[in-house]
């Protein structure tokens, strides 16, 4: 470096130096940003569309956001008509699980659709929850297979140029290419991340018509996780547990119907509906713990809250909730690094998606990684164990004593009173030494560890006690 630069450069410092100092003696009635604990970054919000909350739970349980499915007809033959009315329906629906809608498609053939609630409904104590994330549903076995006998029932009942054929093909279409893509290695744990990065292989990113062979290529493991309660949504920034989903959370949504839709003009019909599904998401609340709680406990939990968990997890008293919305990089929360790593090995989905339909504004999407993860709000914690992103820890208590958490662990997938763990809140579970069958959670398994968040190893055991009897009430 030559003596003039040194002295510019020198002097810029000195300059910077000075400024700095300034800065810190800003008069006091400046208000300064907050201070956000080491490790983690604030997650900035995006305009949302508003929407009618009743048009958005009529969409929801009726609507033809996936619009192909197979012929009403034949599901009811292989399937029965009589299912348990879950959601109290009237017409076509009635008598169909939960998880379906009756739907007619493009052509105007009636047909059996999957819909959001296949994740985001759930069994607690024999009600279905709309908005608890399923954690009982089996993604260990190839749906493609069912989509093989189904072809064989359409074709021979219709034939293959018959409108109940047009109106099927997309389902068995999309079924099959996601199959082999999407498969977990414990029931429970749910692949949705990958059915989307899969699908994406197969649409145009201009008009999303279907393309039979990948584009790109897709790895073939998938990342598991566990699916996150609807109602947290109302206070984040950002969607997804490492804070990918920006922007427009309808048009984020709205890639569901990715699964079967033609092209980018059902995809503009589905996203002007989104908006009131949204409103209506927006509306619900966590459950209230239905069992008896020691309001001692609870209170001496709730200081053991505010001192160790509040700066990254928000407070949740009564008209004075605050929620910080903040993204911890992974070597502060430590848990498993694979989900949130997968977008930095593969990013032929979110590029994809940031060049597509979907990303247009206006109102539009983005996908944006991040290396780390959400610190989630925890209403209703009770009901949605098993714990972590990727449901590897059974219980609160596990979670807030890292040692104790078990290496292999299996529960019954029935959420019954006799099921739930009243003292370490959760599911009751057996340790087997090793994992012998699709039930067993193994968290020796790549993006199945059990590591990490480890904030509660400190605490002593009376103050671990109250804790979790505080985290019941939230
Ligand atoms: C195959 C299962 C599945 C289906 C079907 C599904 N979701 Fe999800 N959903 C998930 C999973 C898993 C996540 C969490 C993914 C992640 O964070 O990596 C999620 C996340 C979300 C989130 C963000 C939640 C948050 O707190 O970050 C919203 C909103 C959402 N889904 C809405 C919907 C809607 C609306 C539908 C139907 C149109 C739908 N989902 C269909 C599994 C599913
Ligand atoms: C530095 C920030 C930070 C602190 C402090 C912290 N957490 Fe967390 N917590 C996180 C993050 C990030 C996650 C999500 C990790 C993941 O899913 O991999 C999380 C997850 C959780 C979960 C699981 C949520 C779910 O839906 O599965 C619970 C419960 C929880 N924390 C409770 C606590 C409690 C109680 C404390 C205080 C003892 C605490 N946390 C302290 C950042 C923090």
């Amino acid at each position: 470096m030559s003596k003039t630069t040194c002295s510019v450069v020198c002097s810029l410092a000195a300059l910077v130096i000075v400024l700095a100092n300034c800065r810190n003696e800003m008069p006091s009635n400046m208000v300064d940003p907050p201070v956000l604990p080491p490790g983690t970054t604030f997650l900035e919000p995006s305009p949302q569309r508003n929407g009618d909350p009743v048009a958005g739970y009529n969409y929801l349980i009726y609507g033809d956001f996936i619009s192909s499915g197979v012929p009403l007809a034949v599901f009811k033959q292989v399937f029965g008509g009589n299912s348990p009315d879950d959601l109290d329906r009237t017409g076509d629906a009635d008598g169909i699980a939960f998880r379906f809608n009756v739907v007619n498609a493009s052509n105007g053939v009636k047909v059996v659709a999957p819909t959001c609630l296949t994740c985001h409904a759930e069994r607690l104590n024999g009600q279905i929850l709309v908005g608890l994330g399923s954690n009982t549903y089996d993604y260990t076995t190839d749906q493609a297979a069912m989509f093989q006998s189904a072809d064989l029932a359409v074709k021979f009942i219709y034939g293959d140029n018959s409108p109940e054929w047009a109106a099927y093909y997309p389902a068995s279409r999309a079924y099959k290419a996601i199959g082999p893509y999407i498969l977990t290695k414990t029931r429970g744990v749910n692949p949705a991340d990958k059915i989307f990065a899969t699908l994406s292989a197969h649409r145009r990113t201009d008009d999303l018509t279907w393309i039979d062979d990948q584009q790109f290529s897709v790895p073939l493991e998938a990342v598991p996780t566990d699916v996150p309660a609807w109602w947290l949504m109302k206070k984040k920034n950002a969607l997804y547990y490492n804070g990918l989903g920006r922007g427009d959370f309808a048009r984020l949504s709205a890639a569901s119907g990715m699964l079967t839709m033609l092209d980018s003009a059902e995809a503009r019909r589905i996203d002007n509906r989104f908006p009131d599904l949204m409103a209506w998401i927006r509306t619900l609340e966590a459950p209230a713990y239905p069992y008896t709680v020691d309001q001692t406990l609870v209170a001496e939990g709730k200081m053991v809250f505010e001192k160790n968990c509040s700066k990254c997890h928000g407070k949740y008293d009564d008209g004075a909730e605050t929620y910080p919305n903040l993204l911890v990089d992974l070597p502060t929360v430590g848990t498993d690094p694979l989900l949130s790593q997968t977008y930095q090995t593969s990013p032929q989905y979110h590029n994809w998606y940031n060049g597509s339909w979907y990303a247009e504004a206006p109102n539009k999407g983005q996908l944006l990684p991040n290396s780390g993860y959400v610190a989630p709000p925890l209403d209703g914690i009770w009901a949605t164990a098993p714990y972590l992103h990727n449901g590897s820890v059974p219980t609160l208590e596990d979670l807030l004593n890292s040692p104790q958490r078990p290496k292999y662990w299996k529960r019954v997938f029935e959420n019954t009173e006799v099921n739930y763990d009243k003292e370490k809140v959760g599911w009751l579970y057996s340790t087997p030494a090793s994992k012998t069958d699709a039930e067993t959670y193994d968290t020796t398994l790549p993006g199945y560890g059990n590591g990490g968040h480890t904030f509660g190893d400190a605490l002593s055991v009376a103050d671990r006690k109250a804790l979790v009897a505080y985290l019941k009430t939230l």
